[in-house]
């Protein structure tokens, strides 16, 4: 009913005219629908079990579960940084800005990798869009927060998207290029050693399926990388070593697949819009979509971790009215699907 009452308002061209005299009308109308919006975003986001944190700014791309820290860590975006949140039961959590390198101010952060052996973390920098030009990788001890290293990965001139890491049992990490589809491979002491390149990582040819290519990668135990394709929804096996590059066959869609996490070395999590549980009993030649949970639509998620064996998903959107932003950390329920039966 706003919308009769308010176009009221305005003249034959559309421009609003002046007096007023509904403008109550207007304003109950719209608090109506304000409160009924902020009963659906709580009906959605009654996430049984998740984390709620309040925290500055808008956007988080990623978030992990630190075992020994006792902490979830999360990339802060704009803020080019990392806080943690601890939780204290069930009261609701604020965040702690750890990590803010001033050597990357006004880049942003995205995905990164929590090195446990090695203990340190692995952070991916690139440009504030609409500019594609800078990547780096940072490292960073976690406990006093140290930088190790931080290394640049990007050519003058060419324009990239490094959006997600992960690190082999070695401590070399694999940074994906999602605008090129491409890995860059960093020796664990911040030395870039080359880039995987291979046609295979483009399955279909042209912009609308390649808008975000390589994103989410995870290293699996059994020495192969394991990397997902978002607007293709391709997921691949990859041989750090030999560089060969296989599709893995996957029954079920992965479309706007974002960031990845291993369950166990049979399942993997794929967080996005939804989040999809990928089951595999032969090494990941093949795999099937066997589950799958939405969550909190509007807030986008975007990346998984496990803490306790419980799978919970980072999405990327905080919301509030106050300077502090509201993010969620919701504990994913998968539902069977029916296809994988
Ligand atoms: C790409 O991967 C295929 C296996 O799928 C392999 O045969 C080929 O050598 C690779 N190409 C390059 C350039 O490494």
């Amino acid at each position: 009913m706003c919308g009769g009452c308010c176009r009221r308002q305005r003249g034959p061209d559309g421009a609003p005219v002046g007096g007023g005299g509904r403008r109550g009308c207007c304003g109950t109308v719209l608090a109506v629908v304000a409160l009924a919006a902020a009963a659906a975003v709580a009906f959605l986001e009654s996430t049984a079990g998740g984390v709620s944190y309040a925290g500055e700014g808008w956007m988080h791309e990623c978030a992990k579960w630190d075992a020994e820290g006792g902490r979830f860590l999360a990339s802060t975006f704009f803020g080019a940084g990392v806080a943690e949140v601890r939780t204290g039961g069930e009261e609701a959590a604020e965040e702690r800005v750890v990590l803010a390198d001033p050597d990357a101010a006004g880049r942003v952060a995205l995905g990164f990798a929590v090195d446990a052996p090695r203990r340190r973390l692995l952070l991916v920098y690139s440009d504030r869009m609409p500019r594609y030009g800078y990547a780096a990788l940072g490292a960073y001890e976690l406990g006093s927060w140290r930088r190790l290293f931080l290394t640049r990965l990007d050519v003058p001139g060419e324009s990239t998207f490094p959006d997600d890491v992960a690190a082999d049992e070695d401590g070399n990490a694999y940074v994906t290029d999602a605008m090129r589809n491409k890995i860059w491979k960093v020796s664990p002491d911040g030395t870039l050693l080359g880039i995987i390149k291979n046609a295979t990582f483009t399955q279909r040819q042209g912009m609308v399926h390649n808008f975000v290519g390589l994103n989410g990668i995870m290293y699996h135990p059994n020495g192969y990388l394991l990397v997902v394709h978002t607007s293709g929804g391709d997921l691949f096996k990859v041989d750090p070593k030999t560089e060969t590059v296989h599709v893995v066959k996957v029954q079920g869609s992965l479309k706007r697949g974002d960031g990845l996490e291993l369950l166990s070395t049979t399942r993997l999590v794929v967080a996005g819009t939804p989040s999809r549980l990928v089951e595999s009993s032969d090494d990941w030649e093949t795999a099937t979509v066997t589950g799958q949970y939405v969550g909190p639509i509007h807030r986008i998620g975007s990346s998984a971790t496990v803490k306790d064996g419980d799978v919970y998903i980072n999405h990327i959107f905080g919301f509030g009215l106050g300077k502090k932003k509201t993010h969620v950390l919701a504990k994913a329920v998968f539902s069977p699907l029916a296809a994988a039966r």
